[in-house]
């Protein structure tokens, strides 16, 4: 992103009218060249008022993260586990960046949040979709002893984190979708991606990305391939994108420090609890075939639980969708 742009963000984000005139003399250029650079804005995804005689304004202003503001509010339990907070205006990927980090070192505790991802990486090849300042884009790394083993159901409980840092803001009624999508409605809110490193019977680490939509903008959830919400759709008002930053990092922090020790068995009946699924008819699709069965609850490791012609059997890898859905 260029100068000229953080510093038009920087004089709207106090949601007041700046005239042409006025940004013109703070970026040093025309008033046309202003207003090329407003419709980068608006092309990023911002939305950006004109009035003749007043200028632009970004109505409701913009927010941008605040490492001040996350440390100064992070819980005590989690505070000392924040190893590095680093806040990037643009970046490819936060797992990417998380993953080069986590390549050089133990990154345990070291989160990457950005305003802005031009290559936003979901599960299963997709692209996640994440336009400037309206949604959390986070990863962060963390060590485990005992390689892949110690990682079971891992990508499970962290959805359970995620749900409740969103239920800790008073929007409540999330459901998790196996293995670890967060639904309101039966449409997708947050996705999570794990990436493992190291070594698969040692000392690895694991980038945990995650991607929350908070106001996502039409425009650009036209661009999703599945049913998709935000949290300000969910709870009917605007959301703060700091408090929500604050509040994932209160419950995923302590939950990485202790799931070594705890293992998914302690956030399998919360997880249950929100299953978005359960008792429901559904196909689960693998690499090579598909199956088709109840959805009946998860294993201590996270496997799916399928009733199969009345047999209960469990699996590990897949898509689940619901039977008859579109
Ligand atoms: C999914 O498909 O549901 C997973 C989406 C994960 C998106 C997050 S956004 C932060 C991090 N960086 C990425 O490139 N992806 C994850």
């Amino acid at each position: 992103m260029s100068d000229s742009s953080v510093k038009l963000i920087d004089a709207l984000a106090d949601g007041q009218f700046h005239s042409g005139e006025e940004l013109g003399a703070l970026l040093g250029i025309s008033r046309t060249a202003v207003w090329k650079q407003v419709q980068k804005l608006v092309e990023l995804g911002l939305e950006v008022d004109k009035i003749k005689g007043r200028g632009y304004c970004v109505p409701g202003g913009i927010e941008l993260f605040s490492g001040e503001r996350i440390r100064s509010d992070l819980l005590p339990a989690a505070e000392p586990l924040l190893a590095r907070l680093d806040i990037l205006t643009t970046t490819d990927s936060t797992n990417s960046v998380v993953r080069q980090l986590a390549e050089e070192a133990d990154a345990s505790g070291c989160v990457v949040l950005a305003e802005q991802q031009t290559a936003g990486r979901g599960r299963r090849g997709r692209q996640w979709v994440s336009p400037f300042a309206r949604n959390l884009y986070l990863s962060v790394a963390w060590g485990f002893e005992g390689g892949a083993a110690a990682l079971e159901g891992l990508s499970l409980a962290v959805g359970v984190a995620v749900k409740r840092a969103v239920a800790s803001l008073g929007i409540s009624g999330a459901q998790l979708k196996w293995p670890n999508d967060i639904l309101f409605n039966g449409k997708k809110v947050a996705g999570i991606l794990l990436e493992m490193i190291g070594d698969p019977a040692g000392f690895c680490q694991v980038v945990v990305g995650i991607g929350i939509n908070i106001d996502m903008p039409e425009s650009k959830g036209a661009d999703i391939d599945q049913s998709w919400t935000d949290l300000r759709r969910v709870s009917g008002q605007s959301v703060s994108r700091n408090q929500v930053v604050v509040a994932l990092l209160n419950e995923l922090l302590p939950m990485l420090a202790s799931y070594q020790k705890k293992g998914f068995c302690h956030y399998r009946e919360e997880w249950q609890g929100s299953d978005a699924f359960r008792g429901q008819p559904v196909e689960l699709v693998m690499a090579k075939n598909s199956i088709s069965g109840i959805a009946n609850g998860v294993s201590e490791t996270g496997a799916i639980g399928l009733l199969v012609e009345g047999e209960q059997r469990y699996f590990n890898g897949g898509e689940i969708s619901l039977r008859g859905a579109q």
